[in-house]
């Protein structure tokens, strides 16, 4: 028997994993960076293949790790979260240095970052886990604390994409009450879609639609059941 719950137990850090170069980069929200091994110190991040930061990975053959801030906002999470850089220029208009290896670093929101060479990738099906070597560490803000996996959800009460390694499909985990009208909320901002308010069904919307305070994408949208 798998009790879900139970894998929410295991804690994680939440970070913005960046690559590519002067000309053009792209990050995503990551809670899977660790450290692998201390001499030499080597980190691991998984990307999801389908995430346009993998083919920059691959590319620059290195990536930089920020390390956000506990109340780190919304838009941060939705715009490096919840949408793709294939479809527009995450790094646009963001505050960001160029580390030892080239790759973009975003410093927004961040209170350290670290800078790693590509050394291993290994093929995990759905995602590809980067090991990489430390190159460059520093802080940006020593006064204030890293966010959590589990404040992100507890406070922040958002959940990880299907894109996330450790996205867990609720329709498969939890039972469904019989119920007319339904509400979802946006993983990113919180905004709630309320069926009995809107008389549009959600699954009647349509598949471009997108959260009106937020722009993330109807996919990511969770239902909620009281
Ligand atoms: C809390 C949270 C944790 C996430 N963790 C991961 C992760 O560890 N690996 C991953 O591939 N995607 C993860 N994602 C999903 C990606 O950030 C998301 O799919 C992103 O839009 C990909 O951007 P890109 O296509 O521009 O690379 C996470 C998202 C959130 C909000």
């Amino acid at each position: 028997m798998i009790n879900f719950e139970a894998l929410f137990k295991i804690s994680y850090g939440l970070y913005i994993v960046c690559s590519g170069d002067k000309n053009l980069g792209n990050g995503f929200i990551s809670n899977t960076v660790f450290q692998v091994t201390s001499e030499p110190a080597r980190f691991a991040a998984c990307c999801h293949k389908n995430n346009f930061t993998s083919g920059f990975i691959m590319d620059s053959r290195a990536f930089s790790v920020s390390v956000l801030k506990r109340d780190a906002s919304s838009e941060i999470f939705g715009r490096f979260g919840y949408k793709s850089g294939k479809d527009f220029d995450k790094l646009a208009g963001m505050d960001i240095r160029y580390g030892d290896t080239g790759v973009p670093v975003v410093l927004n929101e961040s209170i350290a970052f670290i800078e790693c060479r590509l050394d291993q990738t290994i093929d995990l099906g759905t995602h590809l886990m980067f090991i990489g070597e430390l190159v460059n560490a520093e802080i940006l803000d020593n006064t204030k604390e890293p966010i959590t996996y589990l404040y992100y959800r507890q406070v922040k009460k958002a959940v990880a994409p299907k894109n996330a390694p450790t996205y867990i499909n609720r329709s498969k985990s939890e039972v469904k009450p019989m119920v007319l009208f339904s509400k979802y909320e946006c993983p990113a901002c919180g905004f709630i879609y309320d069926e009995s308010a809107e008389k549009v069904k959600f699954e009647d919307l349509p598949e471009d639609w997108v959260c009106p305070a937020c722009g993330c994408g109807k996919t990511d949208f969770i239902k909620i059941y009281q």
